[in-house]
């Protein structure tokens, strides 16, 4: 059985881990390829029972799924050991089943130092997890892996080393000294912790995938946070991609099967940048309201806006996305009016694609298509046939612009809240 990706199609927070929540039963594996504890994946287990992952992958729920985080991701170590506790607190058996590529940079103390001197909080709205600046240091070749990590000689020169440099600009020398020896301490008990769950992701990988075993690649964030196809520079410093996914946990392309996107029937986005189809108004804050559109990872209201079809129809193009899952269609119940994006107008042109470049995003003014509300709650339906008449067209409009089939359309926060349009697809991977 070879491997299906799961990936967002828009700025991130489109259901990713609530669709993993109910195809992973039965997965041999899930991992995770890049991004860290900036993510915040929502996994609904009861009526008063949420679950927020945020480096774990989300198929830790099932206690026969293998879970792996992979060399494309960066691990606060602290955070991922905290995560941990708590899922063993919830009565979840993490041990054995929950495993670190030791090819994982780490994200120290120095690097969430640095991004508050960098102002990036405020000039991007990042989550100020240290996300961007020890993805830098691995680009610049002076990060630490977990192998590193591991070694004490190697991490304590590079560790040193690096907040010297890095934070001598900002920093008094006793705040220096401060970060060093949080730094030291921290390793000193948080190593042996990494040790135990420390383990070749690729070669985990690659023995599942010969044996015909499912495996699961989770993304974080979405396309347009992807820091090459994103709305740079208001983007995350890694690559959410589908083409990603194999590069950050060591397999071959040709193992991925399933490329699925997943986007939700209207659009969210956390943080500063562009978003030509952003809607500021009462109906904002109904919609934030109905949705629970508050960020998983640092609580902040979402900014919300119409579906974006010219964005979307891009993100499955650069994805190669082949099956579609469709989320949040329950929300816009009881809107008496849907506005759904086909173009944008720029100085008195039409275009039909999103622009790339920063201005012309900023610029960029939505050419909607109305299309008439529906009522009624959904979270009980399961056959397409069984939707109100205008929810269908909303459905069909997206998938005929995507010219892409969906998989799945989902109206409820709990797994079972789907309807299931590829029959053929799920009995494989559900
Ligand atoms: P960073 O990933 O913390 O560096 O933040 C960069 C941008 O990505 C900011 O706009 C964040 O709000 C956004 N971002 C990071 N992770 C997520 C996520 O999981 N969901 C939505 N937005 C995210």
């Amino acid at each position: 059985m070879p491997a299906l990706v799961v990936v967002g199609l828009q700025w991130g927070d489109e259901g990713k881990g609530r669709v993993i929540h109910s195809l992973a039963r039965h997965a041999h594996a899930v991992a995770r390829y890049q991004g860290g504890n900036n993510a915040g994946h929502t996994l609904v287990l009861g009526p008063n029972d949420i679950l927020a992952l945020h480096l774990v992958p989300s198929g830790i729920v099932y206690p026969k799924v293998h879970c792996y985080i992979g060399n494309g991701v960066v691990v606060d170590p602290k955070s991922l050991k905290q995560e941990i506790e708590m899922l063993t607190q919830r009565g979840v058996k993490v041990r054995g089943r929950c495993w670190v590529s030791p090819l994982s940079h780490v994200i120290l103390p120095y690097h969430l130092q640095l991004e508050r001197y960098l102002g990036e909080g405020s000039r991007l709205g990042t989550t100020q997890r240290g996300i961007g600046p020890s993805y830098r240091d691995k680009i610049a070749r002076a990060g630490i892996r977990i192998i590193d990590y591991l070694d004490d000689e190697i991490f304590k020169e590079r560790a040193l080393a690096n907040i010297q440099e890095l934070l001598t600009p900002f920093a008094k020398p006793e705040e220096i000294r401060v970060i060093e020896n949080q730094t030291l301490s921290d390793r000193q008990s948080l190593a042996p912790f990494l040790k135990t769950i420390a383990r070749d992701v690729s070669i985990e990988l690659h023995a599942a995938l010969k044996k015909g075993r499912r495996v699961i690649l989770e993304s974080a964030q979405g396309t347009f946070l992807d820091v090459d196809f994103g709305t740079y520079p208001y983007v995350t410093s890694s690559n959410p991609v589908a083409g990603y996914a194999p590069c950050g946990v060591g397999i071959g392309p040709q193992a991925i099967e399933v490329v699925l996107g997943i986007a939700k029937l209207f659009t969210t986005r956390v943080g500063e940048g562009p978003f030509p189809t952003e809607i500021q108004d009462d109906l904002a804050a109904q919609i934030r309201e109905t949705g629970h559109e508050y960020g998983a990872t640092t609580g902040r209201p979402r900014r919300i806006g119409w579906l974006d079809l010219p964005l979307l129809r891009k993100a499955c193009r650069i994805n190669g996305v082949n099956r579609l899952a469709l989320t949040k269609l329950d929300t816009l119940s009881g809107l008496s009016k849907i506005q759904v994006c086909v173009g944008y107008s720029l100085n008195g042109r039409i275009l039909k694609e999103l622009p790339d470049g920063l201005r012309a995003l900023k610029e960029a003014l939505p050419v909607y298509r109305e299309l008439p509300g529906f009522t009624g709650d959904l979270t009980s339906v399961t056959r397409y046939a069984d939707l109100p008449k205008q929810a269908k067209r909303l459905i069909d409009l997206t998938l005929d612009y995507c010219q892409t089939p969906a998989a799945i359309i989902s109206v409820g926060r709990r797994p079972q809240n789907q309807i299931i349009l590829d029959r053929t697809f799920c009995r494989t991977w559900m």
